[in-house]
Parts: structure tokens; sequence; C-alpha cells
């Protein structure tokens, strides 16, 4: 077996062509390679060279293997279904870690660990890790290849559904080791499902281990993840690089890396304005990066949906890239009448995981059509009909499709330099006291709202579903470095652009329930009357109205054609209840100070001229 001396001997040699690209830079990566594989002891090393030939034999072969199950050619070409072991279907928040020097630098809402301490617990646990499985060595490239706002890194793997999915998410290739060799920094991700195969033993459809850790090492950029194949702790490039490492990155540098989809909103007029967006996970980034307006003459573009880094231009101007190639979205919920985009997104060339299959081999899941089919396997595999009393598909199921394949794609959404932003928008999940737009009235204001955004928690990590909790930026999960320094951050960034052409930031909430319990905005393409707000704010063709809070449209600013919104409920979705709201700024003191001082004096300013306002209210 695996632990005899001879066997270890064979497994620390293991087969494999090296790239053929050559260069000085290309030494330290075949050092790293060379010490992970004696490390983790792979069988085999494939070094990725994203071919289609090569997605071809890697997708085959999960299917032989029993990990994905082919859909059915004819309703859905070139598609997959992986079904995850049910332990492992999200991200694990309490087993993601910033392993910085110093505790203070990760900061009171991370799960900080000191580096020496977690390499000692995590080494023993890489040792012999890929036993009898191959190590794929994927290295990837955020943004276009050699753009000047992308960055790249390397991850190896003993995943292979990690590796196309990577390979739909990310550029993955041979000019990305172009740039290694030329001596461009990169990021190192190492991964793996933690579940080695002694000869004879037989391979899970999802492989993983019950212990898990998602650990960053954010002054030696690295990420070690051991034990999980879901695409968050999985798919490294993702959040783990274009979040918290990118993040630490932008500290350094200057720019900011979020968890913001990116559209580009064309007017009736066809003036084009640049949004971005930050909600939490499940509260509608692919929606809206996918929004198909309902007012006539608007259109909406798409750039990204769901990070988004953003860099002070010399123009004083606020520029982002969609780092992604790719959305990983969330299934449930997306259906022909809230984001038809992401159904016409999926035609095919799509890996979906824990949606339900059909009996005719096409997928399904919970409002893709308003009925269920009569008969269903479930994501777990068993079957399924309509009574089962269970959801077909996970909560937090996934499709993970090329960005290309969307649409209404922009047709520059790769374009190195990006694009320049008009707006920013903060929004979370709130079924109460956040009004359905707020325009801030300045940055220092829009940092301090961005600061304070709470969100219902949702499927798309572990906890307690519905439970509010603080999320500023939609980053608690993301930010890899002291938060309040990240709120300083923001501050600082917004001092490099220039007062008359940095993005107005604004607060939206298409969440807000009435006391029956039904969501008070019709939202999904009704939210182009709030986007058709927000740009007529900035062309400066419409007024506001100030609140305690800061300024909301005047309804009959608001374009309701074609849809019924009863008075009552507009009152509702723009209502400002001043004890509630002072409530509010309780628990926004108490989240402060759990920052110990670090919070910038200019958002205790914020937080007081609030107080001051909600109290004369
Ligand atoms: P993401 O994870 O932030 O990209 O969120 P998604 O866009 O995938 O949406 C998550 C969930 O929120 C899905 O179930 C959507 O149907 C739902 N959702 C998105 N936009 C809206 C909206 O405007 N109103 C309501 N009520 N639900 C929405
Ligand atoms: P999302 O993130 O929920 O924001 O789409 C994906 C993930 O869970 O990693
Ligand atoms: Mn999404």
């Amino acid at each position: 077996t695996a632990s005899t001396p001879a066997a270890h001997a064979a497994a620390a040699a293991p087969t494999g062509i090296r790239p053929t690209v050559t260069g000085e830079g290309m030494a330290a990566l075949h050092a790293w390679v060379d010490e992970i594989a004696a490390l983790t002891q792979p069988a085999r090393i494939h070094w990725v060279d994203g071919s289609a030939a090569e997605n071809e034999a890697l997708l085959r072969q999960q299917v032989d293997e029993g990990k994905l199950i082919k859909l059915n050619p004819e309703w859905r070409p070139g598609s997959y279904l992986a079904r995850s072991h049910p332990s492992d279907v999200a991200r694990t928040e309490a087993r993601t870690f910033i392993a910085s020097e110093r505790e203070e630098d990760a900061g009171p809402t991370n799960n900080w660990i000191a580096p020496d301490e977690i390499r000692a617990t995590i080494t023993p646990l890489f040792e012999g890790s890929m036993r009898g499985r191959t190590m794929y060595v994927v290295p990837f490239s955020m943004g276009a290849v050699g753009g000047p706002l992308s960055h790249i890194g390397v991850q190896v793997t003993d995943s292979a559904y990690a590796v196309t999915s990577i390979g739909i998410m990310t550029r993955v290739g041979a000019s990305v080791l172009e740039q290694i060799a030329d001596g461009k920094p990169w990021v190192k991700t190492v991964h793996s499902v933690g579940a080695p195969l002694a000869p004879g033993d037989q391979d899970a459809a999802w492989p993983c281990n019950d212990e898990k850790y998602i650990v960053h090492f954010p002054e030696t950029l690295e990420v070690w993840s051991f034990g999980s194949g879901y695409g968050g702790n999985a798919i490294l490039a993702k959040k783990c690089f274009a979040l918290r490492i990118a993040s630490v990155i932008g500290r350094d540098e200057g720019w900011l890396a979020e968890h913001m989809l990116l559209i580009r909103v064309i007017d009736p007029a066809g003036k084009a304005y640049h949004v971005a967006a930050a909600f939490p996970s499940a509260c509608g980034k692919t929606n809206l990066a996918m929004l198909r307006p309902t007012i006539p003459g608007w259109r909406v573009e798409t750039l990204g949906d769901d990070i988004a880094w953003l860099r002070p231009g010399d123009d004083g101007r606020l520029w982002a890239i969609n780092p992604e190639a790719g959305f990983f979205g969330v299934a449930p919920g997306t259906g022909e009448s809230t984001n038809v985009t992401a159904v016409d997104t999926l035609w095919g060339n799509t890996i979906f995981t824990n949606v339900a299959l059909r009996p005719d081999g096409d997928v399904w899941w919970e409002g893709l059509t308003d009925e269920a089919p009569a008969e269903l396997t479930d994501w777990e595999g068993k079957p399924w009909t309509p009574a089962s009393g269970r959801p077909a598909a996970h909560p937090n199921s996934r499709f993970t499709v090329s960005a290309g394949q969307c649409p209404q794609i922009a047709e520059d959404w790769d374009a190195p330099e990006g694009v320049p932003l008009d707006a920013i928008l903060f929004g979370g999940r709130r079924a109460t006291n956040v009004p359905l737009v707020v325009e801030a009235t300045d940055w220092t204001h829009g940092v301090f709202m961005g600061s304070n955004i709470s969100s219902e928690r949702t499927a798309a990590a572990e906890g307690l579903v519905g439970e509010l909790r603080r999320d500023p930026f939609a980053m608690l999960p993301f930010c890899g470095y002291n938060m309040a320094d990240y709120f300083a951050h923001w501050l600082k960034v917004g001092q490099q652009l220039r007062f008359d052409r940095a993005p107005r930031i604004f607060q939206v909430n298409w969440f807000r329930k009435g006391s029956d319990g039904r969501f008070l905005w019709p939202g999904f393409g009704d939210n182009a009357r709030v986007i058709d707000w927000i740009i007529r704010r900035i062309d400066g063709s419409v007024g506001a109205v100030d609140s305690p809070v800061g300024r909301l449209p005047r309804t009959e600013d608001l374009n309701l054609a074609g849809i019924e919104v009863p008075q009552a409920d507009l009152d509702e979705l723009f209502a400002v209840d001043p004890a509630s709201w002072l409530a509010e700024a309780d628990l926004t003191e108490e989240f402060y100070r759990t920052f110990g001082g670090k919070v910038p004096a200019a958002l205790y300013a914020e937080l007081a001229a609030l107080r001051y306002r909600l109290q004369r209210a």
C-alpha cells in the first residue's frame, strides 16, 4: 500500500511532461511545483495548457470516473452535472483563515491564525494528500493576460472538477507561463480535496475531507485550501485570490478589489454609463449584472457578475475591470420570469453542481419554471416528486459558464483597461428599514453607507439563513485585511479621484417586505426603474429629497409606467423610521468599537451627523 517505503518512493517521483516555456522566472515556478509535489506525493503531474482538447479530455475522464453526469446534448450540449458530497455545498467561513504575521492586520472580522501555527497544522494534512491522484498545475490570469490591471497566479490542485471550473472562470494557459518566465510576480495557490487514494481504492464521486482549511497568507501571497471541492473553496482564483489576496495587494498598491458586479447602462438617448454594485452572496449580483430593463429604450450590457477591481486613473476617474472570465452563479431562482439572460447563457457548455436531473437528461431547479416536473432525481441522486416536501436542487446549487456565452455581454467586456465608473451601489437583503434607493451626499458618506451594510444570511455560506449580519461593502467574508484599514483605504482612494469625476454612491434594497411578508418591490427587470433614477441624478436632470439617511427620490420622479405599485407600498419602500435607525446607529457604534480605535474619525463623524439628523427628524 501507499505507506510502504517502495510505494512512497514511487509516489515521490510523479510522472508528467514539463511545459516547453522557458525563461528566468520559470525556475521559481518549477521549484515550487517540485516542492508541492514532494509534499503531496501525487502519482502524476499535469501542466494544464488550457486547450479545448485538454478540456474535453478532462470532462470525459470525470464522466468515466462517475464524477460528472453528461447531460443530454439535445437539450444541453457540452454540459455536465456534478453532485457534491452532501456536506460540501457552500463556502465554509468558519474554516477560512487569514494568516497574517500580526493579528491586527487580519482584524476582528476575520479568523486570524499565526502563519507558523497554521503551517504546522496544515503541512501534515497536505503530506501525501494527493497520493494516487494527478496534481494539475494551472497557470491563470485575472483580467486580460498582460493587462495593466491584471494579476496572475498558479493553482495546483488534485481535482479535475476544479481544473475544468478554473478553465471557465479565468484565462488559463501558456501565455500566463510566458509572463511568469518574464518575471511577473504570481500568486501561489494550493488545493487538495484531501482524499488520497491507495492502490485499488475506489474513488468517491466527490472526494473531500471532513476537515477543511481555507488559509490565506497575505504577506507571502499564498492560498492553501484543504478538504473541500466546493467552488468558493476550490476555485482559488475567485474569492480567495481575486478578493482576499487581491484586496491586500490593492491596499499596498492603491486600488480596490471588490465583491461587485459591473454593467454598462445605455439610456434611451444612447448615452452609456458604468455601474458597479456590491451585494452579499446570493443577494442579486448576477441578476442585476444581466438586467433586462422593463422600461422602454433602456439597455444593459453585462461586464461582470461577482468581482470588480477598481483603480484610480490618471484622468481622476475610477476605472474598473472584471478580473474573471465566467460566471459561477446561484441556480435556484434563475428563471424565464426573473433572469432570462442567465437562462439563455446556460444553453450549453455549462457545468452544473447540485441541481436536479430530469428524466430526459436535462437539469431543473426551483424557479427555473413555475411548475416543477412530475419526476426528478434530486441533487443527492434520490428520486424526487413535487410531493417530496424538500427542494430538488440544493439552495446553493450553481452553474459555471463562460462570460462570452451571455447574450448581452458587452463586446469589450475583457478590455484590459476596463471602464470608468459613474455609480457605485451598495446593497443587501433587508426586510425592514433600508429604503429602495438612497443617494449618498458625497464619497465619505458613501463609504459610511458601505461600512454599514447589513444583510440577512443566505445559503451561499454555512450558517443560519435569514439571520441579520453586518456585511460591510459585502466584503465581510472576503476582505483579506483589517476592515477598519479597509474603510480608511476606501477614503484614501476617494482622494485620488477628481471630485466631479468620482462615481456617485447609492444604497439600494430590493428586498424590503410589507407587514404581510411579501416583497414590496417587484425587483428583477423593474430594478431598471431605480437605475433610471440613479442615472438621472448623475446627469443632474432630477431632484431628490433630503432624509436623515441620505437623498431619496420623490416618488413622482420614479418611472413606474406599466407597473402597479400601490402608493401605500411606495410609502413603505421609502419610509425612514428614526427610532429603528437610531437603534441601527447604536449597532454601528458597537461594530466600529470592535476595531479598537482603528475606524477612521471621518466615519465616526458621519455616525454623529446621522444621529443628529435622526434625532431632529
Ligand atoms: P448573487 O449571488 O449576488 O449573484 O445573487 P443572484 O443574482 O444569484 O440572486 C440570488 C437570489 O436573489 C436569487 O434567488 C434571485 O432570484 C434573488 N433576487 C435577485 N434579484 C432580486 C430582486 O430584485 N428581487 C427579489 N425579490 N429577489 C431577487
Ligand atoms: P456568490 O459567491 O455567492 O457571491 O456568487 C460564490 C461563492 O459562494 O463562492
Ligand atoms: Mn452571483
